[in-house]
């Protein structure tokens, strides 16, 4: 008999401590919900600021005090959401894009845009900027920067076309237009263009601004708007600085063109302006 009530007795005690333990998770859940639903507490995330996704005032201008005075700070800015667009500043250095145009300027000649009937090369009067293209890893410098722009793209180095160096002098410029092809011809090597990286390979006094004219948002409200030309007014506008380099998506991410890619060369109106372009495809380019 007290054999079988000593048997008993500890299974009762953990049975009744672990309905304590389950009643006391009850009542937490509940002060939790309740204080959620005053809004003592917050769930991080949207619901807690007030960040509008097209409130371009909202981009913060990062300062700091220890830059490195050779390569600059590096970070990412987010320009826009539509397109997506991105700076990365100071991304090459003050060597790499003097390297880079010593290595194009011998070669430059009158750009050409792609004629969307025939897809063949064609002068034009939209684009009147000279330049060159750079064979993809044609030396150690270019393989290094190539690999550069793949970590930050996500696009492996194999999908992109080759770099092209671009000279435009005052009065030159390049209209609004997408990177995206409209014809069979061009998208047969590495399928349709899925994003250009831009880099700025000079300052430029004055114009030369990359502008978005279909850009969503309100793109008065970004920080340097009285620096701009009034080309550059007409839209989104990323101001050129040497080292930089823009990031814009021609696709959505479910792989429909976006045509708020839209963008153009503003004309120079002071100086001179030399940039980069690295194309990348959707598959391998064989290069
Ligand atoms: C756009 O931004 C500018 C500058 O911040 C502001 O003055 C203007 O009222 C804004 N326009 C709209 C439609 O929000």
């Amino acid at each position: 008999m007290a054999k079988h009530r000593q048997s008993r007795f500890p299974t009762r005690k953990s049975s009744s401590s672990s309905t304590l333990v389950f009643t006391l998770l009850i009542m937490f859940t509940f002060v939790i919900l309740i204080l959620l639903a005053l809004g003592i507490l917050s769930i991080p995330g949207n619901s807690g600021g007030s960040t509008k996704v097209h409130d371009l005032s909202s981009i913060v201008r990062k300062t700091s005090d220890d830059v490195d005075e050779e390569k600059g700070e590096q970070w990412v800015e987010v320009i826009s959401w539509e397109p997506r667009a991105f700076v990365y500043h100071n991304f090459l250095t003050k060597e790499e894009c003097e390297y880079l145009i010593s290595l194009a300027k011998p070669h430059m000649q009158k750009s050409t845009v792609v004629d969307s009937e025939t897809g063949q090369s064609k002068d034009s009067r939209v684009r009147t900027s000279s330049g060159t293209f750079l064979p993809r890893g044609r030396d150690k410098t270019v393989r290094t920067i190539e690999k550069r722009l793949s970590d930050f793209s996500f696009i492996p180095v194999e999908h992109g076309e080759g770099l092209q160096v671009l000279h435009y002098e005052v009065g030159q410029k390049y209209e609004p237009h997408f990177d995206y092809f409209l014809d069979e011809y061009n998208t047969k090597n590495g399928g349709q263009r899925i994003a250009t990286v831009l880099m700025y390979l000079s300052d430029v006094e004055e114009g030369g601004e990359t502008v978005f004219p279909a850009a969503k948002g309100n793109f008065s409200s970004v920080p340097w708007w009285n620096e701009l030309s009034d080309c550059g007014k007409k839209g989104l506008s990323v101001k050129p600085k040497r080292g930089d380099a823009l990031l814009f998506w021609s696709m959505k991410p479910d792989a429909s063109l976006d045509p708020s890619s839209l963008h153009g060369g503003c004309p120079v109106i002071k100086g001179n302006k030399w940039s980069a372009t690295k194309w990348m495809r959707v598959e391998e380019y064989k290069a």
